[in-house]
């Protein structure tokens, strides 16, 4: 067999966010390829890297009042921690605030320059000057200029789906400072993508570098115009300054999105170098080097929303460069929680390290793997399945084999498995299969491959339910037999190890150790185990439980954190170019973390003096404040906080009531309005209360 030298990647994670399970669909994808080509006996190296640079990155730094350098490596080091939760076994896990990216960002943006395909223009940009800074189509809200619906984003209207120039927006507010931006122009940087055109349209439809439903959208691309890429962003930016820009204008910096995919090279030249002079050298040029396309392979695991960029920008850049282009780029779909778009208030946003706390990653692992196809398509992680389908298949089938088989050996035969096998075509069956599955793993046809090994642990258990070595085993002379049934379900168990150690590294690794073996690698299957002793069995793998899947939602609810869900596709929504190409993509898409000052606005909120403060018959949770804002009426407002306090220890304080939430019918009476606290409803609520100098009625900003 022929030793293929392979380079993998998945998309860089921005670092201003935590990891939850949409971004693990693809980081196990990846995981799983890798593992299953180096079982294959390939030199498979997996590298990644934060994406750290941007806007989002610069402001989230700025509100929790941290330099970007101590924001990205407090999230780095979050992430790597997920990421080694979830079995994610990289060669290397880097940055791109890295010396080796700004050297091979600047590299390649010389070379693109000084082949021409680099140009300049004045841009007319809608400018904060409170913020002193530039805004980003998302940063900007106004009134839609087609159909004149409020509170629009500056890229797209979300009402009637009109795409514009936030230029174009009528009354537009930044949603950094809610002042109204003004227009300025500066000079940007541009990459001359429709010079790529012709090389484009032949490299897409080559060599299988895509799949087709992601080459045929980059034709409808094509139809529709490429157009120039600002490659440029003004300061302030968190990022690398662009070399060899006049000094009379402001310092210009590369978009994010230049510097991102160069964060590959960047990643694997780090590790290039921690590796220089050990056995496990990799040579940075074999990989890169124009020349050497053809030795050495190299693919990009992204999702469906970033195509545009890998399939487009970046093969474009790399050649433009001199550089190889990757040998293929593949795109998964996106992640569905029972059946929707994952939910914060349905508690189906979940991170990384919330699942963790509950469930085992390897259950996720695995249902990951039983849905993914080589396809673009969503996939749905539906809770009740999940906690079905691992309970039945892995516990249910697969570990079931050996639990049911090992006691016997060890029992009564010193853990022997006997000397010849005594069923060797099925076990010769299972073995063949094991070519099939190899070829699912490497065709990312994951759900055909555990398809596959679910049958071989049916004909596995359907052996041992006609057999019964347990009912033999009662049975005089019947020795021989007990030990050969029992050492086929062994080795069968074996394969299923094998065939599974991509997707459960830990369970497998686990089984290595009872089954006495060296080695899980997709050849060592051929060698059957004949006389062979095998350790004690210990329970590899316990059931899930509903309580954990439910206590797992409540948490993630209550965590009602910071990053909302990620933009929306880019590849369903059909209009990728709608200005300058590629959409602002979820770097700028941090806002979420903000409101603007005319939201903040909207709320009302007044001193209020507690009058009457009492007990709720029939209503375990709830106080009742009789609470004077300043108005003709005091107003009756009820608040969850019974636990937490005797009605006396409230009356007569000064406290904060929202008064313009709209009044909420309850079993005991009208709410009109809510007192403010501090804390958790879980373990605790504090009333805020103001000093005494306050004034009743005063409103509080
Ligand atoms: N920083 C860019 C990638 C730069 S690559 C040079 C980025 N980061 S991301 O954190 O938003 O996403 C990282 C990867 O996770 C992307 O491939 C993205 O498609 C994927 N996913 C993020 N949310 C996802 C789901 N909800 N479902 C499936 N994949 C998702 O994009
Ligand atoms: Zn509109």
């Amino acid at each position: 067999m022929k030793v293929r030298e392979i380079l993998v990647t998945s998309a860089l994670p921005y670092a201003n966010g935590y990891i939850h399970l949409g971004h693990l669909v693809e980081y196990i994808q990846t995981d799983i390829w890798v593992r299953a080509m180096k079982a294959q006996g390939h030199q498979v190296t997996y590298v990644c890297a934060d994406d750290a640079h941007g806007t989002a990155i610069m402001l989230k730094a700025e509100a929790n009042g941290v330099t970007p350098e101590e924001q990205i490596a407090s999230v780095k080091a979050s992430h790597e921690a997920d990421f080694s939760k979830f079995l994610i076994n990289f060669d290397n896990y880097h940055s791109t605030h890295s010396e080796e990216n700004k050297e091979f960002s600047e590299l390649i943006y010389r070379r693109l320059s000084s082949a021409g395909h680099i140009s300049t223009k004045d841009v007319e940009q809608l400018f904060d000057p409170e913020k002193q800074l530039f805004l980003a189509d998302r940063f900007v809200k106004g009134t839609c200029p087609e159909c004149d619906s409020p509170d629009q984003y500056g890229d797209n209207c979300e009402v009637c789906g009109t795409t514009y120039n936030a230029t174009e927006l009528k009354n537009p507010q930044s949603t950094l400072s809610g002042s109204t931006p003004v227009l300025k122009t500066s000079k940007h940087y541009f990459f001359n993508l429709p010079e790529f055109e012709q090389f484009l349209k032949d490299w897409t439809r080559s060599d299988n570098r895509l799949q087709t439903s992601v080459a045929n959208k980059l034709q409808e691309w094509f139809e529709a115009g490429l157009a120039t890429w600002d490659i440029s962003r003004d300061a302030p930016y968190f990022g690398f300054q662009i070399p060899d820009t006049p000094s009379d204008e402001p310092d210009k910096y590369f978009y994010v999105w230049l510097d991102a995919p160069v964060g590959y090279m960047a990643s694997f030249k780090n590790l290039c170098d921690k590796r220089a002079g050990t056995e496990q050298a990799l040579d940075f040029d074999r990989y890169w080097a124009q020349e050497n396309e053809h030795k050495t392979e190299v693919y990009h695991f992204i999702g469906k929303d970033i195509v545009y960029f890998h399939a487009l920008f970046w093969p474009a850049m790399l050649a433009g460069s001199e550089y190889r282009t990757p040998t293929g780029v593949f795109a998964h779909g996106f992640l569905m929680v029972n059946g929707e778009k994952m939910s914060k208030s349905r508690g189906t946003f979940i991170k990384a390290e919330t699942y963790a706390e509950y469930l085992h990653p390897e259950y996720l692992r695995y249902y990951f793997a039983s849905k993914l196809s080589d396809k673009v398509e969503d996939i749905n992680l539906d809770l009740e399945d999940f906690m079905q389908k691992v309970n039945s298949d892995l516990v249910g089938k697969v570990v079931n084999i050996a639990s049911r088989s090992a006691g016997f050996l060890v029992k009564k035969y010193d853990g022997m498995l006997s000397e010849v096998c005594a069923e060797p075509e099925l076990l010769e069956d299972i073995t063949k299969t094991g070519d099939e599955i190899a070829a699912a793993y490497e065709n990312r046809e994951f759900s055909r491959a555990m398809r596959l090994i679910m049958q071989c642990a049916d004909k596995a258990n359907e052996y041992i339910d006609e057999k019964k070595p347990w009912s033999l085993a009662k049975q005089e002379g019947t020795e021989q037999e007990v030990q050969d049934v029992c050492s086929v379900a062994i080795n069968i168990f074996r394969q299923l190890m094998v065939y599974l150690a991509p997707v459960l590294p830990e369970l497998t690794n686990n089984a290595k150790e009872f089954l006495n073996i060296d080695s899980l690698d997709f050849a060592s299957r051929n060698q059957w185990l004949l006389g062979h002793k095998i350790n004690k069995f210990k329970p590899l793998m316990q059931r899930i439980e509903e309580k954990d899947i439910e206590a797992m939602v409540e948490d993630s609810k209550a965590s009602l954190a910071q990053v909302d869900a990620p933009a929306p596709a880019a590849i369903t929504n059909n209009k990728p170019a709608a200005k300058n190409a590629a959409p602002e993509a979820n770097a700028d898409a941090e806002q979420a973390d903000y409101i603007g000052i005319e939201d903040f606005a909207k709320v009302e909120m007044k001193v209020a003096h507690v009058l009457a403060c009492n007990h709720v018959e029939g209503a375990d949770k709830l106080l009742q404040f009789t609470l004077d804002v300043g108005e003709d009426k005091p107003r009756n407002v009820f608040s969850g906080i019974r636990k937490f306090y005797e009605p006396e220890q409230l009356v007569d304080k000064k406290v904060i009531c929202v008064t313009n939430l709209a009044p909420r019918k309850m079993k005991f009476g009208i709410s009109e309005g809510m007192v403010l606290s501090t804390g958790e409803p879980k373990t605790g609520l504090t009333v805020v209360t103001l000093p005494d100098a306050c004034v009743v009625g005063d409103v509080l900003a």
